[in-house]
């Protein structure tokens, strides 16, 4: 089969094509015929250095995926070869998404929403998983609580926007000024232009910060949080500041989660959560994905294209 692979850690041109071996589904497993594999930050932050991720014999970055089950190993009950499923396999060990082929554990997938394409349904699977367990699994985010979002228009904002929406949050969302009408659109009460304003002069008396930024983003959050107040920052556990008396702050890992997926779906096919692809690039042009994300100003999420 073809996979793309990091042949060295580094830039974006250490990512090939290959022709590889197909894997063997083993006991509780699926082999997935991969139609299209979600980018996320963490493809190319693991591409640059390897990071914390467990590797194989051959490192293939790559997590989210929509595609059709082709085969089952022995002792699965829930997928039958012909099932349309989603998912974010084995994270943080090697998935090998970009490919024509992955393995997953069976409960690592769940039943693509019917209602989106494969290039949208593979979009979600990290980026909502992470969304859905920092606000719901984590934070536990009530009706009428204040959630705000930073990089509201990003692969994890913008579906995070809709969760909190969906949850009965009033939310209010950091993007720059071009993005205001898209995340708007997607729920936001209220949006704040942080490179014009300092989103702590604008922003208070909030129950749940969900940042995605880090750094003195993280640190400046912990002004606009009231007492009980619940903030989670995403890039790495380095960048969870010291909380003070009555707030909480944390670093979350996204994991595999079928429940969480099932969610996900359910919301989509409420039509209460939407994906937004800006890009659509063919997986021989992996290379060419990376360099784009890593520019930091993706809005919604880019997807490579498998068949
Ligand atoms: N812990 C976990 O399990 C986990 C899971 C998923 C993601 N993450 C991490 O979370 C971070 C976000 O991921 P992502 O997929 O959402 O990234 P992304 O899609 O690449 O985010 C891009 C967005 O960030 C916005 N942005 C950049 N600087 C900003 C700032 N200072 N304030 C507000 N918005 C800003 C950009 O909007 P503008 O163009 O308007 O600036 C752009 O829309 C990454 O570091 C990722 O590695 C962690």
């Amino acid at each position: 089969m073809r996979a793309v692979v990091v042949e060295q850690w580094g830039g974006p041109e250490n990512l090939v094509e290959r022709e590889v071996e197909r894997p063997e589904p083993g006991l509780g497993e699926v082999l997935v015929r991969v139609h299209a594999a979600g980018v996320n930050p963490v493809d190319w932050k693991t591409r640059v250095s390897g990071g914390l991720i467990e590797w194989g014999a051959v490192p293939a970055v790559g997590w989210d995926v929509s595609g059709t089950v082709e085969a089952v190993g022995p002792g699965v009950g829930i997928l039958r070869p012909g099932d349309e499923v989603f998912g974010m396999p084995l994270f943080p060990r090697q998935a090998g998404a970009y490919a024509e082929y992955v393995v997953a554990p069976a409960r690592h997938l769940a039943p693509k929403p019917a209602s989106l394409t494969h290039v949208e349904a593979a979009a979600l699977p990290l980026a909502a998983l992470t969304a859905w367990q920092a606000l719901v699994d984590a934070a536990d985010v009530r009706p009428g609580e204040r959630v705000l979002v930073h990089a509201a228009a990003g692969g994890v904002g913008h579906l995070a926007v809709q969760i909190a929406k969906a949850r009965g949050a009033y939310v209010i969302g950091t993007a720059s000024a071009g993005k205001h009408d898209l995340v708007r659109e997607l729920g936001a009460d209220e949006v704040v232009d942080y490179r014009e304003t300092p989103f702590e002069d604008v922003v208070s008396e909030v129950d749940v910060v969900l940042d995605g930024i880090g750094g003195e983003t993280a640190e400046r959050s912990l002004k606009v949080l009231r007492d009980g107040g619940r903030l989670i920052t995403l890039p790495g556990p380095d960048d969870v500041p010291a909380a003070r008396d009555g707030v909480r702050a944390s670093w979350v890992l996204v994991e595999p989660d079928h429940l969480g997926l099932r969610e996900i779906a359910a919301l989509v096919e409420r039509g209460l959560l939407r994906p937004v692809v800006e890009a659509v690039v063919p997986l021989a042009e992996a290379a060419k994905a990376h360099t784009l994300g890593e520019q930091g100003r993706t809005t919604g999420k880019i997807v490579l294209s498998v068949v």
